[in-house]
């Protein structure tokens, strides 16, 4: 069965106490849902710094969890094999790690920058790119997007690739025919993609509290499904489509219950992690 996948973008928010209380929050109730949760990923996306000390801080966790448990049967971490060990506190991860953007080059002159090599190198799997916030206040086009999408699937990153219609474009009714225009322009065709993200983002839904109706995802979702299966028929081994804007606890079992939903990106309620969980367990 598929997993749902849920996101949390936390845009420009949280440091170290904060995301340290953060993951801790989240670990205990992953934990104690562990079986209810079994069919979702969820992924992290902080700030760039934060990639590492969450990474880390989640190795922490393994190896305390791991301890605690081979203790219980009286034994040590140390009488573990090491490749036990490494599947229990390498790969049993709560929570995957991801960016919100990269650059397009591997390296180079670029002052304030980022290359999906460093970010992969940080410990994370994923990458957002072409968020509306960085189309509009970075002036970022499909071209650059798909420039980074390229990066990115070259670094071993899954690309979550946003798209999604201003207030304007909705109100004449031209929402299909952008989003189908966005998404052929962004994302490359000489590519293959093991997986592949595409978030429906709506900019008039995003930290407005207002969210389509249930026709209007299924809509556009259909729309994006039927585009990847024409146009990168055979690019794709996995494809998850998700929708973001004003995603909240009370909103999420309803749209994820829309046909083609495969799962949330999340901006302001992940930034608490009660919130997030609740997410992730509807
Ligand atoms: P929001 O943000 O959930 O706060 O609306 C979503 C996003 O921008 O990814």
């Amino acid at each position: 069965m598929k997993k749902k996948l849920i996101v949390a973008n936390w845009k420009m928010n949280h440091v170290f106490d904060e995301a340290q209380q953060w993951l801790e929050s989240f670990s205990t109730q992953y934990e104690e849902n562990k079986t209810a949760l079994e069919n979702v990923e969820a992924v992290v996306c902080p700030p760039v710094f934060l990639i590492d000390f969450l990474d880390g801080e989640l190795l922490d966790l393994n190896f305390e969890k791991v301890d605690n448990l081979m203790a219980q049967s009286g034994e040590k971490i140390e009488d573990l094999p090491e490749d036990e060990l490494t599947e229990f506190v390498l790969n049993d991860r709560s929570i995957l790690l991801g960016a919100q953007d990269c650059h397009f080059e591997k390296s180079g002159s670029f002052t304030g920058d980022i290359s999906a090599q460093m970010i992969a190198k940080l410990g994370a799997t994923y990458v957002i790119l072409g968020h509306s916030e960085r189309r509009l206040t970075h002036l970022e086009t499909d071209d650059l997007v798909a420039k980074k999408i390229k990066a990115a699937v070259d670094a071993g990153l899954t690309p979550i690739v946003c798209v999604g219609e201003n207030k304007e474009v909705r109100d004449r009714k031209g929402h299909l025919e952008f989003v189908y225009k966005q998404l052929l322009l962004s994302i490359p065709k000489d590519t293959k993609y093991p997986k592949l993200v595409i978030a429906y983002e709506p900019i008039w839904s995003i930290g407005t509290g207002l969210v389509p109706s249930a026709d209007e995802i299924a809509e556009m979702m259909k729309l994006i499904a039927r585009i990847a299966k024409e146009k990168l028929a055979g690019l794709v081994d996995e494809l998850f489509i998700l929708y973001g804007g004003s995603v909240t606890e009370e909103n999420s079992a309803a749209i994820l219950a829309i046909e083609n939903v495969d799962g949330l990106l999340v901006g302001k309620a992940s930034l608490d992690a009660d919130k997030f969980i609740k997410i992730c367990l509807s």
